[in-house]
């Protein structure tokens, strides 16, 4: 039976748990909120609290159940978050508002599904009643029996209002992925205006999202709102997002982050002046292969890294719509534009080591050729000024060295080739498919996930991020810092071609 049950309340608790009442030994039954218990008991320990109450302080409470596919518990607490994990691993993740982590081994989680879907009631009802809680009494009913009770007591923190949002440059990715997104939060996130260089499109694109408001200069809405997202031409995303920081925003920005290291830079600079968040469309971290591949890394089944293959390759496909074919206004073609994903998603798996050397060749003879066959749209190759097809090799500091191919269009027998490909000392993966590879007991082994907890679509987990990160929730997955990282090499790689040279950092 294949069944989805999403359920987020957001409202903000403070939770108290009175350690008088003699419901500690049924909880024994149930050993998912068991270990929640366990892990606040600990955390009154870490923090010496001397009380007869547990005062665990203020919740801002977030629960998701997702049967089958991810099926987790999450608490953000005010210095903790709690991510209890089903599977595959049962564990409990303790996450200190300080970066620090700490997993907990749990054993398996009992079910009291018949045969079904683990803990699902124990959690439906747990959920349920913090459902019903919001409109009744304020008090939530922990999965045990007898009706024994924990109180979350209600209570306001400042920061936990909707977020007001307002996007700049609704074109393509603004309106089929960001806005459609934003609106799924609507408990979350208020859309409060819209922006574009061309007011015609500003305007029809809120009157067609219902949007409130709509300006061409993106000024006018900085002071009704708390964040922007971001989506013009690559050109634009400095000047803007150092304009949004100024005024005091958070910022959600699209990939790349910028043309160059310097714009990079000085975007990072601005963000830790205004103390605001900053994060980069690097929508593949969200995926859930990558996030698989993650764990695997963290593991410690693949070991040090060696060789990274990095393949963003698509054939004849080079979008022939909007300005991806610009220089001017995106700064490249195929590596900027579409390589960069990847180049990000791998130099997250191997924990971004500090690069030292690129080798880069980039090449568009291809699209440059009159008459070619191009599955999406057409240009006009006497104006083709960007790559469409580049190969890079780079060196990192540990000896590391990542080989990257990207293209837009080439002639390969695959449609599109798309994975991430580590080599290490223990062991290896590939992103897609999942796919751990390893030798034992005198014999060599691929293993592919069968089945990988995480959403098919990483748009709504991405903003979810972003929401969180500017609210104090959660840590930011995608960091200036990291993205940044990413555009310094792709500029390394451009130089290099243009040098015919290799170029240190
Ligand atoms: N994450 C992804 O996979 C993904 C996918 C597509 C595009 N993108 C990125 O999103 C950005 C936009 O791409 P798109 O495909 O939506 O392009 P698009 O051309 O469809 O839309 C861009 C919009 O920005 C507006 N604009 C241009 N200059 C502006 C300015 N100075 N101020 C305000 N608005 C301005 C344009 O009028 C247009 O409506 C690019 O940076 C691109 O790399 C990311």
């Amino acid at each position: 039976m294949k069944y989805r049950i999403d359920i987020c309340e957001r409202a903000v608790f403070k939770l108290t748990l009175d350690l008088r009442q003699p419901f500690y030994p049924l909880l024994c039954r149930f050993p998912n909120f068991l270990s929640i218990l366990k892990t606040l008991l600990l955390l009154h320990v870490i923090n010496h609290c001397h009380e007869q109450y547990f005062i665990i302080g203020t919740l801002a409470a977030s629960w998701t159940y997702v049967g089958s596919e991810d099926n987790s518990t999450i608490i953000y607490g005010e210095k903790v978050i709690l991510r209890l994990e089903e599977h595959p691993d049962y564990s409990l993740v303790v996450q200190y508002k300080n970066g620090e982590t700490v997993n907990y081994e749990l054993g398996k989680i009992q079910s009291n599904d018949e045969g079904g879907q683990s803990s699902s009631r124990v959690i439906d009802e747990f959920v349920a009643s913090i459902v019903r809680a919001r409109s009744e009494r304020n008090k939530i009913h922990c999965p045990c029996r007898r009706g024994r009770s924990i109180s979350f007591i209600k209570s306001e923190v400042p920061g936990m209002n909707k977020l007001r949002i307002g996007l700049i440059g609704v074109g393509g990715i603004a309106t089929t992925r960001h806005i459609p997104t934003l609106l799924k939060l609507a408990d979350r996130v208020t859309i409060v205006a819209v922006s574009d260089i061309d007011a015609n499109r500003a305007s029809s694109v809120a009157a067609a999202f219902n949007i409130p408001k709509a300006y061409q200069n993106y000024e006018e809405m900085f002071h009704e709102i708390d964040a922007v997202f971001i989506s013009t031409p690559n050109k634009f995303h400095a000047e803007i997002t150092i304009a949004a920081m100024t005024a005091g925003l958070h910022v959600f920005c699209e990939k790349p982050m910028a043309l160059t290291s310097a714009e990079c830079e000085a975007m990072v600079s601005a963000s830790k002046q205004a103390g605001k968040i900053l994060s980069i469309g690097y929508h593949y971290r969200f995926m859930k292969e990558p996030k698989g591949a993650k764990r695997i890394m963290a593991s410690g089944a693949v070991g040090n890294p060696l060789v990274v293959r990095v393949q963003a390759i698509r054939r004849r496909k080079v979008p022939g719509w909007g300005v991806f074919t610009n220089k001017e206004l995106q700064g490249g073609g195929s590596l900027i534009d579409y390589g960069c994903h990847l180049l990000d998603l791998s130099l997250w798996l191997i924990g971004h080591p500090e690069p030292v050397e690129v080798m880069g060749t980039a090449y568009n003879a291809l699209s440059r050729s009159p008459g070619q066959v191009n599955q999406w749209g057409s240009f006009n190759p006497d104006t083709f000024e960007v790559d469409d097809h580049v190969t890079a090799y780079i060196k990192f500091a540990g000896g590391t060295s990542l080989l990257l191919e990207t293209s837009w269009s080439n002639n390969i027998k695959e449609d599109v080739i798309e994975n991430v490909s580590i080599s290490g000392e223990k062991g290896g993966l590939d992103v897609f498919p999942l796919t751990v590879n390893y030798a034992k007991e005198g014999m060599l082994f691929n293993s592919e996930a069968a089945w990988i907890p995480g959403e098919e679509d990483p748009s709504l987990p991405q903003a979810e991020n972003f929401i969180n990160a500017c609210q104090g929730l959660e840590e930011q997955l995608v960091k200036p810092e990291e993205a940044w990282k990413v555009s310094a090499i792709i500029e390394k790689i451009y130089e290099s071609t243009n040098l015919g040279t290799s170029v240190r950092f």
